[in-house]
């Protein structure tokens, strides 16, 4: 047969095309699964854009980072406790459930989103001014009572305040598992809690909403509390967690010595045999 030798190559040639695109998409799927909550190819998210990154730093520094960045922080390394201050202290998830395969390819596909070194890669872009939206007070107020717990998530997730704490006067104390949000919106502000409620990077919350997700509706009212709870927060008698669970402990406590105290005068004083002893000394 004439074209025989033909199907080897084309096979060849699908394979080789199949093994491309798979390797080019980890890398994507990779990065939106894991980092996308976060960072933004072009711009500054809750982190910082990660354009070029290749070229501010080395290929061992970047797998330690993404791999704990905590680890890097906690050590001391220079660049990753002044990029750590730089973005006021927001924590990074560790990433331990990635290879170094895995985080390469999502290196590799940053830097095919990246302008060739020395190109464009000084031209120093602005950040996009993202107009804050506008909420409603219904919103507000539907974001607290979805927050609490007054209200359900329609998938039946759990409400926040199970692991977190807000300080406000509307609000019981929060849970202590997890940090306090009572800021959070300045920090991370409408695109970066969307990324954050939509696709949870941290295992806890990822776990405790898998299945049971968000709709767009309530990110956004839960949202729109927390930018209220920011905004109010200067003007909120500080009633932290940690305060609440000390007085409520300190209080306990106090309680307990209040009870020993009371019985504390009709304890046995001397053995009974002391008593018979000194009362048949009397009747002597
Ligand atoms: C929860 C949000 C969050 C997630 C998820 C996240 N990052 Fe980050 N990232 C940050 C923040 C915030 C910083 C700034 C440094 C810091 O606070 O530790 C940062 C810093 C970095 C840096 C250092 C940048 C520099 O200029 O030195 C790199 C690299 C990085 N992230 C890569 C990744 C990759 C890759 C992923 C996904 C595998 C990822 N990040 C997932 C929030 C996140
Ligand atoms: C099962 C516990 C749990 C629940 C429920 C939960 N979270 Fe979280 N959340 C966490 C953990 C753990 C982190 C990781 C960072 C930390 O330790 O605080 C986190 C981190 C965050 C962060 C990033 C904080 C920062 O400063 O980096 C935001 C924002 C957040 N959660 C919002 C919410 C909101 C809004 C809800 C309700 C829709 C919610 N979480 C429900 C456990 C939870």
């Amino acid at each position: 047969m004439k074209i025989s030798y033909k199907y080897p190559a084309l096979f060849i040639g699908i394979m080789a095309c199949c093994l491309f695109t798979a390797n080019g998409q980890d890398g994507v799927t990779l990065f939106k699964k894991n980092c996308a909550a976060c960072h933004k190819l072009g711009s500054r998210l809750v982190g910082p854009d990660l354009i070029g990154i290749d070229q501010k730093r080395s290929e061992e520094w970047l797998l330690s980072f993404i791999r704990s960045s905590n680890a890097m922080i906690e050590a001391g390394d220079p660049d990753a406790v002044a990029i750590y201050k730089e973005y006021n202290e927001t924590i990074m998830t560790d990433m331990l459930h990635l290879s170094d395969d895995d985080i390469r390819s999502i290196l590799a596909y940053i830097k095919e989103k990246s302008p060739a070194p020395g190109v464009a890669s000084q031209e120093k872009k602005e950040p996009v001014e993202v107009k804050p939206i506008e909420y409603s007070a219904e919103d507000i107020q539907q974001g607290l009572r979805l927050f609490s717990g007054q209200a359900g998530f329609v998938k039946g997730g759990p409400s926040c305040i199970s692991c977190h704490h807000v300080n406000n006067k509307d609000l019981l104390s929060g849970g202590l598992i997890a940090k306090d949000l009572t800021n959070v919106y300045g920090r991370m502000a409408d695109a970066g809690l969307a990324g954050i409620l939509g696709a949870p990077p941290f295992p806890a919350m990822a776990t405790a909403y898998n299945n049971h997700e968000l709709d767009s509706t309530e990110i956004a009212q839960v949202t729109a509390f927390l930018k209220h709870a920011d905004n109010v927060s200067h003007t909120q008698p500080v009633k932290t967690g940690t305060h609440i669970f000390l007085l409520g402990g300190g209080g306990g406590l106090f309680l307990l010595f209040l009870v020993i105290a009371i019985h504390w005068n009709s304890r046995l004083k001397a053995s009974t045999k002391h008593d018979i002893y000194k009362r048949q000394l009397k009747s002597i």
